[in-house]
């Protein structure tokens, strides 16, 4: 089958190197000539690497290379099977770059946006035959991250999710389904691991450097939450943040803080700037965490919390199964641990009576319990019968 892939940008490029590497012939389209050459240059840099490191030989480095076809319009992609689209994210771009595409290919070819914050069923609305249209949602970097999140429209057909879900297993990808609303499932899981964060820190209770050693140290997450938004950028993290809780109708659980608005509006975007929640220059000072054990506990557990709510609510709403809740914070954001499974081994009447605690201390909507965590504790259930 022949793939399209439309926007050559950071995730285009992985993608269509992706496919490639899974043997397919990929039609690489960009509307900017210089950011088709960029794709042609990173991937050539990126397979070259790969050869160096010994993971491909160099025969396989050039048939993969060879596969992709850098084109400067959509009609060639009139064979495809599949096309893939990873263009700015804009909805009446989308929707007209779709409207487009449906009069190139045939009904039969799947059509599928990589968006991570538009509505599946809103851009599936514009496409001619929207039955095959799909949110095929891959990670940055698409070639190194393993989950890839499977989203039915509304108007999808059990055939084109079961086709498409198939296919990207085929490659090697871990896919989880889940149900086309805000975030997905680990753009809305992981809100409260910088939320909440940010929130302990606004109130005093521990700086920066702390927050992530308890995290790291205590928690065994990979990344604290304050170095993680440095990695991701505070202005991309911040409207991932404001996206979500103007897609939830201002919802108070998913608020955006001020304290990440200022940093982002002061230009201290992270390690990109050399510059936010800590300093990267060459002669900064290193931020000391105060290694107390007990405060660290408290940070860890008001955190972990609040994401083991969040995740057993989407399961109350169906987002997703309980196994792919867990398997796509696991594998996609390398979390220690299912958030579910988590909650059984912490118990889950701990985690109500924690809850409680917060919401009659605030008195804020942000921190009311899920009805699914509070009727398996009143009825002494577990989210899984079996230990890890
Ligand atoms: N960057 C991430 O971490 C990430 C992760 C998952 C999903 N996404 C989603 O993937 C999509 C692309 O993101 P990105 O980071 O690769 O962006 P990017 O800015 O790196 O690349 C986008 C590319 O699309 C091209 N483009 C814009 N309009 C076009 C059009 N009408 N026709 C053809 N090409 C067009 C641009 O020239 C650019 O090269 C977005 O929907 C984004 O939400 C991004």
């Amino acid at each position: 089958m022949q793939i399209g892939v439309l926007g050559s940008g950071a995730m285009g490029a992985g993608i269509a190197q992706v496919a490639a590497t899974a043997g397919h012939d990929v039609i690489l389209f960009d509307k900017n000539p210089a950011a088709i050459e960029r794709a042609k240059e990173k991937l050539l840099k990126i397979l070259n690497r790969l050869v160096e490191k010994g993971r491909l030989t160099d025969p396989e480095a050039k048939a993969i290379f060879g596969r992709i076809y850098f084109v400067d319009n959509i009609y060639a992609y009139k064979d495809c099977g599949l096309i893939i689209e990873a263009i700015i994210e804009k909805l009446e771009i989308k929707k007209d770059v779709f409207e487009q595409i449906s009069d190139v290919v045939s009904k039969d070819c799947i059509l599928a946006s990589n968006t991570s914050s538009l509505s599946i069923t809103s851009i599936a609305g514009a496409v001619d035959h929207p039955e095959r249209f799909i949110g095929i949602h891959f990670f940055n970097p698409a070639p190194l991250m393993k989950l890839v999140e499977i989203i039915p429209a509304m108007q999808t057909s059990k055939d084109t999710t079961k086709r498409a879900k198939d296919l990207i297993d085929s490659w090697g990808k871990l896919t989880v389904l889940v149900k086309d609303t805000p975030g997905f499932i680990v753009n809305r899981l992981a809100r409260p691991f910088y939320g909440e964060a940010i929130r302990i820190y606004e109130e005093g209770f521990a700086d920066f450097a702390t927050i992530d050693w308890a995290m790291t140290e205590i928690g065994g997450f990979r990344m604290g939450p304050f170095t993680l938004m440095d990695f991701i950028g505070n202005d991309v993290n911040y409207a991932v943040t404001e996206s979500v809780w103007t897609s939830f109708y201002h919802d108070p659980r998913y608020k955006p803080s001020f304290t990440q608005k200022r940093l982002s509006e002061a230009g201290w975007l992270g390690r990109k700037t050399g510059k936010g929640y800590f300093d990267y220059s060459e002669n900064a000072e290193k931020q000391n965490p105060t290694k107390d054990k007990v405060l660290g506990a408290q940070i860890l557990w008001r955190i972990l919390v609040m994401l083991i709510n969040e995740a057993a609510d989407a399961l109350y709403l169906k987002i997703a199964t309980k196994e792919d809740l867990d398997l796509a914070m696991e594998k996609g954001v390398n979390y220690p641990k299912g958030l579910l499974r988590w909650a059984d081994e912490k118990g889950i009447v701990h985690c109500v009576e924690t809850l409680d605690r917060l919401f009659d201390e605030y008195r804020e909507e942000r921190y009311r319990c899920s009805p699914l965590l509070r009727n398996m504790a009143r009825e002494g259930k577990k989210f899984y019968s079996n230990p890890a």
